[in-house]
């Protein structure tokens, strides 16, 4: 088990885990690690030798949930079969921004995990300051170049080399209604953003809370990401969140958008602030409330809760955003371990990237694969669903990377939004034109 403590030098000197990082990325990483707190996560039995190869995996994630854990148990169970241990270094909080905190003072330390859950532009950070391995041999032969989509590519692979191994790719525009609810109160499959303020009116009228949120500010920016692509369009979605272009940021069209969070904000129950995003699962699962507006991982809640699409619950796509997909993926950053850690690691990717592994992980995570040959048999009517918009945005050019979720900018941009979006939410910012301002000011700040 890994613990909180304090490293001393000697420690990190005895455990042959630091390799120098590049020259010019030593300037980065200074900059980079500034913010880190001032403990160090470190492992216990740290610092032994060990001649032969370690077989252990050491995994840092924030994969706490129900359904989160059960998907996690898949791959453990892979890598027991083939001999591997696991070492857990769980770090609860959705989202991740826990996790990447202590993910931060162990690289600071010089301790990096075999792998550790990450998204997008943090996994290219990492990189940029040359502290990840290169796993590019093993998806040579694995033939990784032509399964994972560019996409993703884009995030996996940095100069050249393979950083980290894609585990899934998620979607966050959609909406998950519990299905005898829908049916008491008569409702309908929302087609516009209208709609949807209708249901939610007819929810609040039958008293059932209407939207189940959890007032974090990545999942309030989670939402908001759907409401701007509903609002202004797929074109707009990709000038603004993932180009930054300060025309859209700053234009009418995001405005509506605040003024459409603010809409919908109305319908959450008075004690949301602070809630985990599992737990508003939750209350839709158990009927007390119709509809959270959330990433596919919701749906691994339901699965885990033995719940069937369209018999105890229904996956829309958020309306207005039908034929778009506003992605992110889980990815296994691959750290630049010592030798006799390398051949865990290796396990550890391919075990990651096989496609029967790709296909029961994901059917229990309510992600979908990372890999674009994998059928879709073993998946329910909503992981079927996502398959195939994936794979429809990816050809019409409809597949945009969520800011919310690390994909759509580097985190200080990510972080700056969320901060604007849940001020906002939470009455700190009171209009959507102080909002905007704040918005691009934000951005501009951490450009
Ligand atoms: C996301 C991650 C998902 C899920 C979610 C809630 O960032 O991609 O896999 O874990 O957070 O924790």
């Amino acid at each position: 088990m890994w613990c909180l403590a304090a490293l001393t030098a000697e420690d990190i000197r005895r455990s042959r885990w630091v390799s120098p990082p590049l020259t010019n990325g030593r300037i980065f990483m200074r900059k980079f690690l500034s913010s880190a707190a001032l403990a160090v996560v470190m492992m216990a039995g740290f610092g032994s030798a060990h001649a032969a190869d370690v077989k252990e995996v050491q995994m840092l994630h924030w994969w706490t949930s129900g359904g989160e854990a059960a998907a996690l148990n898949v791959l453990k169970q892979d890598l027991a079969k083939e001999g591997f241990a696991w070492k857990d270094v769980p770090v609860a909080g959705g989202g991740g921004d826990a996790a990447m905190t202590a993910l931060k003072a162990m690289v600071a330390a010089g301790t990096y995990p075999t792998a550790s859950q990450m998204l997008g532009y943090t996994v290219l950070d990492y990189a940029q300051a040359g502290v990840m391995g290169d796993l590019t041999e093993t998806a040579k032969k694995e033939g990784w170049d032509k399964s994972v989509p560019a996409a993703l590519q884009k995030f996996s692979v940095y100069d050249g080399k393979w950083v980290a191994a894609p585990v899934n790719v998620h979607s966050v525009n959609w909406l998950w209604i519990n299905k005898s609810v829908m049916d008491k109160i008569g409702g309908t499959q929302p087609k516009t953003f209208d709609d949807l303020i209708a249901l939610l009116d007819k929810a609040k009228a039958a008293g059932v809370i209407p939207l189940a949120l959890g007032g974090q500010n990545w999942q309030e920016a989670t939402m908001f990401d759907s409401i701007v692509l509903s609002t202004g369009g797929p074109e707009f979605y990709k000038k603004a969140f993932n180009d930054l272009d300060e025309e859209s940021l700053k234009s009418d069209t995001m405005k509506k958008s605040f003024d459409n969070l603010a809409k919908i904000i109305k319908y959450v129950d008075p004690n949301f602030s602070g809630r985990d995003w599992n737990l508003a699962t939750a209350m839709v699962i158990k009927g007390d409330a119709l509809v959270q507006v959330m990433g596919d991982w919701a749906k691994g809640e339901f699965v885990a809760a033995k719940k069937k699409p369209n018999t105890d619950f229904l996956c829309y796509r958020f309306p207005g955003t039908d034929g778009s997909v506003v992605y992110n993926s889980d990815m296994f950053g691959m750290f630049n371990v010592p030798d006799d850690r390398k051949a865990a690691q290796v396990a550890l990717a391919k075990a990651t990237l096989s496609k029967s592994f790709q296909s029961a992980f994901n059917v229990v995570k309510g992600s979908v694969p990372a890999r674009t040959d994998v059928s879709d048999k073993d998946f329910d009517a909503c992981g079927k669903k996502g398959i195939a918009d994936l794979k429809a945005a990816n050809e019409g050019g409809t597949l945009f990377g969520s800011l919310a979720q690390g994909y759509g900018a580097p985190p200080a941009i990510a972080n700056a939004y969320k901060d604007v979006v849940s001020k906002f939410v939470h009455g700190q910012i009171k209009t959507s034109d102080e909002a905007v301002t704040q918005l691009v000011q934000a951005i501009d700040d951490a450009r």
